[in-house]
C-alpha cells in the first residue's frame, strides 16, 4: 500500500497518456496523494481537466509561471513528494532526462529531485529500438533510474513490438517496489526457474528433473530484499513464492519470449534447466502405436538459448547471472560457459549426486574476478547469498 505516500505524477506526450489517468486512480484508491505535471506533448493527448479532477490536485505545466514559482515553483515540485513517477515517458522526454536539459517544468523538475524515479516508456518501437533510445536508456538506468516496461503488444498504428507503456496495475506494482526497504529496492531483477516441457504430441514431452526449487529460492531472497521480481517458470509443482510476479510458461521458446518481455531489468538470474533440444516438430495428434511397427525416430531441432540472448541482448541487463550444472570439471566448464554465453558470473554446481530435485546445493561463483567456493548449503540460503552478493554488484 502507497498510504501517506506523496507521488509527483509526469505525464509526457504519448497517445497512451490515457493510462495516466487510471493510473492516478490506482494510487489514489492506494493512499497516495497524486500531484499531477503535464507536460506540453502530454497535454496533447490528455486534458489537465480530465488530469486534476483524477489526482484531485492542481495540474502543474509551466516552468514560467510566476504563481507557482512564487510557491516554491520546480525545486519544491522536485523536492516535496517521496518519489517521481514519469508514465507515459515519451523518447523525447528520455532523450531530455539522459542529457539534464531543464527546458520546461518536467525536465527541470527530473534535473532537481533528489527522490527515487520511476519511468514508464510509451513509444513506437521503432523508436525504443532505436541506438539513441537504447543509449538514453542505458545512461539513466546506470544512474539509479527505475524503469518499468514498455511491454510487447500492439500499438495505436497498426504496428506491433516493445513500445506499450505498461499496464497500470504493472506500475502500480513498480511504484509500490520503490517503497519497498532493502537494498534492492525499486530494482526490477528477472529469474527464470524450473524446467521446460518440449511436446512430442499433445499428451508426450521432453523435460528434466529440475524442480525449481533453487530458481523459485532465488526469486523469493531477491523480493526479500526489496526488488520487483519478474519470475519466468517452466511447470513446476511448487508454491509461487510470495511478492513476486510469475509468468508461466511451457516451452524454451515460451520462456524466451516471455523473458524479452519482461525487459528492461537490472539483472537477470537464468536458473531455468532450458532444454536443449525439442522435437522437431511436435505433432498434432497422437502418435499411435502400432502393432508389429518400429517407432518412428525422434529428430531433434536445437532450442533458443536464453541466457546467451540475454547476455547479447540490446536491452541488457546490467548484470547477467546464468547457472552450470555439470557432472565433470565444473569450474573449467563454468569458465567456457561464461566466456561462451556471455554473461557476468556463472553459479556452477555438480549434479551428479541428488542435487536437482534434492534440498541442498554446494555451488561455487565463477566471475571474471575468480572463483569463490561455498559451503554446502540448503537452495534457500544459496539464494540468499546470491541474493545479498547481486544487491552489492548492483549497488
Ligand atoms: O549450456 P547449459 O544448458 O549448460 O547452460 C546453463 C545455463 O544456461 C543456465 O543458466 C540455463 O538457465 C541457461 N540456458 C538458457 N537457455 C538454454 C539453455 C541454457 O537460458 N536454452
Amino acid at each position: 500500500m502507497l498510504t501517506g505516500r506523496h507521488l509527483l505524477l509526469i505525464v509526457s506526450g504519448s497517445i497512451a497518456a490515457y493510462k495516466a489517468l487510471e493510473l492516478a486512480r490506482l494510487l489514489r484508491r492506494d493512499g497516495a496523494r497524486v500531484t499531477p505535471v503535464l507536460t506540453a506533448g502530454g497535454a496533447q493527448f490528455v486534458t489537465p481537466h480530465a488530469l486534476q479532477a483524477i489526482c484531485g490536485e492542481a495540474v502543474m505545466q509551466d516552468l514560467w509561471s510566476l504563481e507557482q514559482e512564487a510557491a516554491g515553483g520546480h525545486i519544491r515540485l522536485a523536492r516535496a513528494p517521496d518519489a517521481v513517477v514519469v508514465a507515459p515517458a515519451s523518447a523525447d522526454l528520455l532523450a531530455r532526462m539522459a542529457t539534464g536539459l531543464a527546458s520546461d517544468l518536467a525536465g527541470a523538475i527530473l534535473l532537481a529531485t533528489t527522490r527515487p524515479v520511476l519511468v514508464a516508456p510509451a513509444m513506437n518501437p521503432t523508436m525504443w529500438a532505436h541506438p539513441a533510445t537504447v543509449a538514453n536508456v542505458a545512461v539513466l538506468r546506470a544512474r539509479g533510474i527505475a524503469f518499468v516496461g514498455p511491454e510487447n503488444g500492439e500499438m495505436a498504428e497498426p504496428e506491433s513490438g516493445y513500445g506499450r507503456l505498461a499496464e497500470p496495475p504493472t506500475m502500480l506494482a513498480a511504484i509500490r517496489a520503490l517503497f519497498s526497504a532493502g537494498p534492492l529496492a525499486g530494482r526490477h531483477v528477472l529469474v527464470t526457474s524450473g524446467p521446460t516441457h518440449e511436446p512430442l504430441d499433445p499428451v508426450r514431452y521432453i523435460a528434466n528433473r529440475s524442480s525449481g526449487r533453487q530458481g523459485h529460492a532465488i526469486a523469493a531472497a531477491l523480493a526479500a530484499l526489496g526488488a520487483r521480481v519478474t519470475l519466468v517458470s517452466g511447470p513446476v509443482a511448487i508454491a509461487d513464492p510470495p511478492g513476486v510476479t510469475v509468468v508461466r510458461v511451457e516451452t524454451a521458446a515460451e520462456m524466451l519470449a516471455a523473458t524479452e518481455a519482461a525487459l528492461p531489468a537490472d539483472a537477470a538470474v537464468c536458473a531455468a534447466a532450458v532444454a536443449d533440444f525439442r522435437p522437431a516438430t511436435a505433432v498434432a495428434g497422437k502418435i499411435k502405436k502400432i502393432a508389429g511397427m518400429a517407432p518412428a525416430p525422434i529428430t531433434l531441432a536445437l532450442n533458443p538459448d536464453i541466457l546467451a540472448t540475454l547476455s547479447h541482448h540490446a536491452r541488457r541487463p546490467r548484470l547477467v547471472v546464468g547457472f552450470a550444472a555439470e557432472t565433470s570439471d565444473l569450474i573449467e566448464n563454468a569458465r567456457q560457459k561464461l566466456a561462451r554465453k556471455g554473461c557476468d558470473w556463472v553459479v556452477a554446481n555438480d549434479v551428479s549426486g541428488d542435487v536437482m530435485g534434492g534440498s541442498d546445493n554446494t555451488v561455487h561463483l565463477v566471475t571474471a574476478a575468480g572463483v569463490e567456493d561455498w559451503p554446502l548449503l540448503p537452495k534457500p540460503q544459496v539464494a540468499a547469498r546470491l541474493a545479498a552478493r547481486i544487491a552489492e554488484a548492483l549497488a
